[in-house]
């Protein structure tokens, strides 16, 4: 029986998704190359240094070091919390705010299960750090999705077993994260068209149609 949802948080709760992109294009405009939407893509779910290693593939300039690809990340997170500092209350729709609302109403319990070291920040600003009943993310794990170590965390936190956990993705790592940490998956946007996925929403109330 479920009793918890873990929510990824950039593309689900939030759509901090552009924004990372956007710092990332700007990261890399500078070095002097492009990136594409196909690329975007695969950065969901992953770390910022594992994001940074794909964004790297169109780098067409002499091998990076260590110290100076950490300087990049670094870079890029820089500009990426510029996007975030602006953010408010208002970059959560009504329909995300309300279908947590009523989960709690329907007695399950909330878990933010993030890859992102920003997530509590990102909280903070959009005024939803009160409404999860526990958060993981990327200051508490050492593998990044597909790794299930964000998810089960976040169930530990909980104090769920992964069975009576369902989680909302909308990368086909998280997929596979819940997958393999043997926990139900609903696939949002282009997630839900991966065949991994248990459920597929279109909107996210739809999760109200099986979370009775
Ligand atoms: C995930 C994003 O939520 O967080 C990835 O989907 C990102 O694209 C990862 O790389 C790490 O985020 P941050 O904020 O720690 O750089
Ligand atoms: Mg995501």
């Amino acid at each position: 029986m479920i009793k918890g949802v873990i929510f990824d948080l950039d593309g689900v709760i939030v759509f901090t998704d552009q924004f990372h992109f956007k710092a990332w294009k700007q990261m890399a405009s500078e070095l002097g190359f492009c990136l594409d939407e196909e690329v975007n893509h695969r950065l969901r779910g992953v770390s910022r240094m594992e994001s940074l290693d794909i964004v790297l593939e169109g780098y067409k300039g002499a091998s990076l070091s260590q110290k100076k690809k950490e300087a990049l990340a670094d870079k890029k997170n820089n500009i990426y919390r510029e996007f975030l500092a602006a953010m408010t209350p208002d970059d959560v729709t009504d329909q995300v705010r309300e279908t947590l609302a009523e989960l709690h109403r329907r007695g399950y319990r909330i878990a933010l299960g993030s890859s992102s070291k920003n997530a509590r920040f990102i909280l903070e600003k959009v005024a939803l750090a009160e409404v999860f009943d526990a958060v993981s993310d990327g200051t508490n794990i050492t593998k990044s999705k597909p790794d299930p170590e964000v998810f089960l965390k976040a169930a530990e936190y909980l104090g769920l077993c992964p069975k009576e956990c369902i989680v909302v993705e909308d990368a086909y790592a998280g997929i596979d994260a819940a997958k393999a940490g043997n926990m139900l998956a609903a696939g949002i946007g282009k997630a839900g068209e991966y065949d991994k996925a248990d459920y597929c929403i279109k909107k996210f109330e739809d999760l109200l149609d099986f979370l009775k």
